[in-house]
């Protein structure tokens, strides 16, 4: 880890319960602004590899856009898996139906990994993180 902080984005580009996706140094990053208290996670999500941006920040937990597995910003932790999908009891074409049930067998065996938490600093309005 580096010794040094690096200014990132103004801490009034992010709303309370938004976020912001920023690159640095190759990294792939999302700030998080959480009742004004600023956190920063890795983009892709632990899972499949989502944009975690796209999902939705309610406290400290962060849920991703595509099967919904949770994760606290705080330290990363996965909270929870994906959520099965779920197709109903609609009628569907035999090749769609088995092409959703070999999906879901295949999710059963991908695992959720955590995510990597970034320390960050406020500094004259400004949100920093340590690489
Ligand atoms: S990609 Fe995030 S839960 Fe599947």
């Amino acid at each position: 880890m580096s010794e040094k902080f690096i200014r990132v984005i103004r801490a009034d580009e992010i709303a309370p319960g938004g976020m912001k996706a920023v690159e640095l140094d190759g990294n792939e990053i999302v700030i998080c602004n959480s009742s004004k208290k600023y956190y920063a996670i890795q983009r892709r999500c632990g899972h499949m590899n989502a944009p975690l941006e796209m999902g939705t920040l309610d406290g400290i937990y962060l849920t991703c856009p595509m099967h919904c597995a949770q994760f606290d910003i705080i330290n990363g932790e996965a909270l929870s898996g994906p959520i099965p999908s779920d197709i109903g009891h609609e009628i569907l074409p035999p090749f769609l139906g088995e092409y959703l049930h070999n999906i879901e067998m295949l999710m059963k065996h991908v695992r959720t990994e955590s995510i990597r938490t970034y320390e960050t600093k406020l500094d004259d309005g400004w949100v920093q993180i340590r690489l």
